[in-house]
């Protein structure tokens, strides 16, 4: 056998590269091990790293694009709807939030109630878990469980599961309490003052029932920020309303007039940014909204589906643009992971940062 490498091997190995101008960003992680730990510095190399984390650095800045853009005065001719201040254009970029149940069941509950509380968001939707388990979460606790559990076991004692949260059955009995009066006046009011009720105008006024400042619903309420629920009814607060309307019928729930509250915000905005956590409902309710406007202008999906199997749930960004749900221009970034994972530290490298420069800012003025 010759002792020469085989021409057709070498030249199929060692092809020559051509110069390519997009090759500028050079792969380096976080490399200051021996000095410290410091997550910060450790977030920040995550958008050369690689994969996911350099996901999550764009979606980083993605999301401090749309902040930037919603501190730029608002233009003179912005429709500004003062008969529903819930659905005002009030800054430069709207930003739709959307989440899925078990995000409330969740402790990111507590960090999309920092959100809420400090107006960081204008508009959210979810599903219908998503708005019962945070008034459930005043009344009692959601507990920390295990993928394991056995679900006869876990029946038997009345005690539901979701992924690694426990729920006992009793906080949904005291939910029941607590909401069964507010549907009776909402009936009432209905009758009397010929309310017409749709799921934003009864998450506002369960919002303000719960006067608990734990509670997501209860700031937006407050703060006059939207939530938006087309299936209110498939959870718990739909089995309360199925049983109450055996009671005391006659309940009316329009979501007609929800779809034109959701689609004249996206129309009116100036720029929109969406953020949205998880799939199905809650991704697809805010980019047909933004339809509407022909896309919106900063995109950030969070979720750990795929598209291989055409659902909406996995559609990559890319697929939103075809349908005019995303701008051509603008940059989307999809992360490919579970949000309790990501959510904190995306806010944390965001909106939390912004939040605590603007106080620190203040405080060097006094
Ligand atoms: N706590 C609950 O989960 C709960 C409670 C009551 C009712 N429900 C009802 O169940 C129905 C289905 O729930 P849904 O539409 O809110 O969403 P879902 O739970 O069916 O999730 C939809 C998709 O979102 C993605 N996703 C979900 N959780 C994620 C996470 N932690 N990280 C990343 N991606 C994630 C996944 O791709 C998933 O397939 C709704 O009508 C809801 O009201 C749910």
């Amino acid at each position: 056998m010759s002792n020469k490498v085989p021409e057709i091997a070498k030249t199929s190995v060692l092809v020559k590269s051509c110069d390519f101008t997009d090759l500028k960003t050079i792969v380096k992680g976080y490399d200051e091990w021996e000095k410290g730990v410091d997550y910060r510095s450790i977030l920040k190399s995550y958008i050369n790293c690689g994969f996911q984390s350099t996901n999550l650095g764009l979606a980083i800045e993605e999301i401090n694009k749309m902040i930037q853009c919603r501190k730029e005065p608002l233009p003179s001719d912005t429709c500004i709807n003062e008969e529903d201040p819930f659905i005002a254009i009030t800054n430069n970029c709207t930003l739709f939030l959307g989440y899925t149940s078990n995000i409330v069941s969740s402790g990111l509950r507590e960090t999309l109630k920092f959100l809420i509380k400090n107006k960081m968001i204008d508009c959210l939707v979810t599903t219908a878990g998503g708005i019962e388990e945070d008034f459930i979460k005043c009344l009692a606790p959601t507990f920390i469980g295990d993928f394991n559990l056995d679900g006869v076991m876990l029946r038997e004692k009345g005690i539901n599961r979701i992924g690694n949260l426990l729920v006992p059955n009793n906080n949904y009995c005291k939910f029941e309490d607590w909401v069964l009066p507010i549907l009776d006046e909402m009936v009432k009011e209905q009758m009397e003052n010929r309310i017409v009720w749709s799921p934003s105008t009864i998450i506002a006024k369960l919002g303000e029932k719960i006067n608990n400042e734990e509670s997501i619903y209860y700031w937006a309420a407050k703060n006059k920020i939207p939530v938006f629920c087309p299936a209110l009814t498939d959870g718990s607060l739909g089995d309360m309303i199925f049983f109450h309307s055996f009671k005391n019928p006659g309940l009316i729930i329009d979501i007609i007039s929800d779809l034109k509250r959701l689609n004249m915000m996206a129309i009116n905005a100036k720029h929109t940014g969406m953020i949205i956590i998880g799939g199905g409902v809650v991704k697809h309710h805010i980019c047909n909204a933004n339809l509407m406007r022909n896309g919106a202008d900063y995109s950030v999906f969070i979720n750990t589906a795929s598209e291989f199997d055409g659902s909406d749930a996995g559609a990559r960004p890319d697929e939103a643009k075809s349908w005019g749900k995303i701008k051509k221009e603008a940059s989307p970034v999809k992360i490919y992971a579970e949000a309790t994972l990501v959510f904190p530290l995306i806010v944390g490298e965001t909106f939390a940062k912004d939040f605590h420069e603007n106080n620190n800012n203040q405080k060097l003025q006094v």
